[in-house]
């Protein structure tokens, strides 16, 4: 039932009460298809879609599909709700490590540390030069959250400390970060125009797709860090590469890519970037509680309890 890999943390609760097999990271799409086959319950992750087709491999016993991640764009929820399955997800878990992950992609995107550290291990620094590897200061910046849910909103409590305004685009106004946080409400537009820092905390969707294309580039400031640890999905990768390499922003930091693991390899070249291989989420605290959450959202759906965390709409 666990088609890639639950850690123990959460893999030995469902052991203690259900038959649990598990392919691994490398299982391929007919081996998952094949074991899904008569499970009550499937643990999937955002690397494989949950589509009509696995549900139907599965087989009309399925109850549950408990997704190890918080995003959930990797999962056909209308096909789920069709077949009467329960979808699950990890939310809470891994708000404090993404966010944290963020602050730090911004930091590094910011003062170029990938690049200068690469001088340093590569034997090409010349010693100390005041002109050499200046970057932009976040004290004091005007910081722009795209998504103040859980981890955007965390993300702006980090940031507090720089001091200058906080911006925010949400769905719905969130007077608790107005009031503890001063954060200002406004359209997208405004804000990618006055951010000095612009951070992505948006799950992926039709409708997030491409959110920040050439269009918004070109209403960021020359000097703005674009950080992403949402999805790969929300931003155009040919036009971001297009704008650091036309220096029109200033930075980015970057924790997803449109097809990963793919990732268009211009990034590779494109100057004053930060790179991580989707690691958000990744501390020893968060994956183990994800890996729990996991599991309890199994064992309640399978003993016919709400479990903690169904996805909206299903
Ligand atoms: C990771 O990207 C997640 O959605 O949890």
């Amino acid at each position: 039932m666990i088609l890639r890999e639950l850690l123990p943390a959460g893999r030995q609760l469902l052991e203690e009460k259900f038959q649990v097999t598990s392919l691994g990271l490398d299982a391929d799409r007919s081996q998952m298809k094949a074991a899904a086959a008569g499970a009550d319950g499937l643990v999937t992750d955002l690397t494989f879609a949950v589509d009509d087709e696995l549900l139907g491999a599965a087989g009309p016993q399925l109850k549950v599909v408990a997704n190890f991640g918080v995003g959930y764009d990797n999962v056909d929820l209308a096909a789920c709700a069709a077949r009467g399955v329960t979808v699950t997800n990890t939310p809470g878990a891994l708000t404090n490590a993404t966010a944290e992950l963020a602050l730090a992609l911004a930091m590094a995107a910011a003062r170029d540390l990938p690049a200068a550290e690469k001088d340093l291990r590569e034997g090409a620094w010349q010693g100390w030069d005041p002109r050499r590897w200046r970057g932009f200061e976040l004290s004091g910046a005007s910081i722009g959250v795209v998504g103040a849910g859980r981890i955007g909103g965390r993300f702006m409590e980090l940031v507090a400390g720089f001091g200058g305004e906080r911006l925010y685009t949400s769905r719905q106004p969130k007077p608790d970060l107005e009031n503890r946080l001063g954060a200002e409400r406004v359209e997208l537009d405004e804000l990618l125009a006055r951010s000095d820092l612009i951070s992505l905390h948006l799950p992926g969707s039709r409708e997030s797709r491409h959110l920040i294309d050439e269009r918004a580039l070109r209403l960021m400031k020359r000097t703005a860090v674009l950080v992403n640890t949402g999805r790969g999905t929300l931003v155009d990768s040919a036009a971001l590469i297009r704008a650091l390499k036309e220096d029109r922003i200033g930075a980015a930091g970057l924790d997803v890519y449109e097809g990963e693991p793919d990732f268009d390899p211009g990034f590779l070249t494109a100057p004053r970037v930060a790179l991580a291989p989707h690691i958000g989420s990744a501390t020893y605290r968060s994956r183990d509680e994800m890996s729990r959450l996991v599991a309890a959202n199994v064992i309640a759906v399978l003993e016919g309890r709400e479990p903690p965390n169904p996805v909206p709409g299903v």
